[in-house]
């Protein structure tokens, strides 16, 4: 069994009183890392799905692994809209992993654990330059990195800031998604069949569990603000203040199961 933690969008500012539409973001994951400091077991590993800070800034940065070096397992990232990934690999401390594209090229794309691992996971860079707008795309030099390294014999996971597949919301799925996740999903399906275990994603803001085409989509909310889309919305508006959220997924050899928490928030309990 392996005991997954999985966070996502944490939006650290520059500074510990930086607000996200009246939250503090820096107040709420401290109290995301304490619920998860409180968990009756340690985890194996925590994946944060990206948006570690709300602006690309070396002090937000530091003040993030100020705060999520706290938890109590090593942690893997993954590039959101609002990363930069040279910043991010000075900054914060990565669990092991082997790159599977060069980092020159300013994408953050790797295998958890290295090729030893019994577990074929791997985070993927969706972001694209900021003037394209908030969707993810994923360039060919990783996709068919991660299907060569897929064996077909081992469990697979997918870990990346962005779904890959439409959630059922306009807004969402016009601006939101990787343009080309279908076609990437399409094609690791047919490499690792059975094996595939799940897509995890954040940048909606909100929790979701879909099974398209056999396969989990499986996305943790933002403990700093949650976004309101619903189904025939074509914008969205935020909800801040609200629970602390997180993901517990546990692999099996037979199954992959994602326990949803969500955390009152209060700094003084
Ligand atoms: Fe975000």
């Amino acid at each position: 069994m392996l005991e997954v933690i999985h966070i996502s969008d944490t939006h650290f500012g520059p500074d510990r009183c930086h607000k996200i539409r009246g939250a503090n973001a820096c107040d709420r994951a401290i109290a995301l890392v304490e619920e998860i400091n409180r968990l009756p077991f340690v985890p194996d590993f925590i994946v944060h799905t990206g948006d570690v800070v709300n602006d690309p800034d070396e002090s937000a940065y530091e003040l993030a692994e100020e705060v999520l070096s706290g938890l109590p397992a090593p942690v893997y990232y993954a590039t959101g809209n609002h990363d930069d990934v040279p910043m991010m690999r000075n900054a914060l401390t990565f669990g092991d992993f082997d790159l599977l594209v060069p980092e020159s090229d300013d994408q953050l794309c790797y295998r958890m654990g290295g090729s030893a691992s019994p577990w074929e996971f791997f985070v993927l860079d969706g972001k694209v330059p900021p003037e394209e707008g908030p969707h993810g795309f994923l360039t060919e030099n990783q996709t068919a990195a991660v299907l060569d390294s897929v064996s077909g014999d081992k469990p697979v996971a997918i870990f990346l800031h962005y779904p890959l597949t439409p959630i059922g919301s306009k807004w969402i799925d016009k601006h939101l998604l990787v343009t080309n996740g279908p076609d990437f999903q399409s094609a690791l399906s047919e490499k690792a069949g059975t094996n595939l275990r799940g897509i995890f994603s954040g940048h909606l803001h909100r929790g979701l569990q879909i099974y398209r085409d056999g396969v989990l989509q499986s996305g943790v909310s933002s403990p700093a603000c949650e976004f309101t889309a619903g189904p025939d919305d074509e914008g969205c508006d935020f909800l801040a203040g609200g629970p602390i959220p997180f993901h517990h997924i546990s692999f099996s050899e037979d199954a992959t199961m994602v326990k949803t928490y969500s955390i009152p928030f209060s700094r003084t309990a």
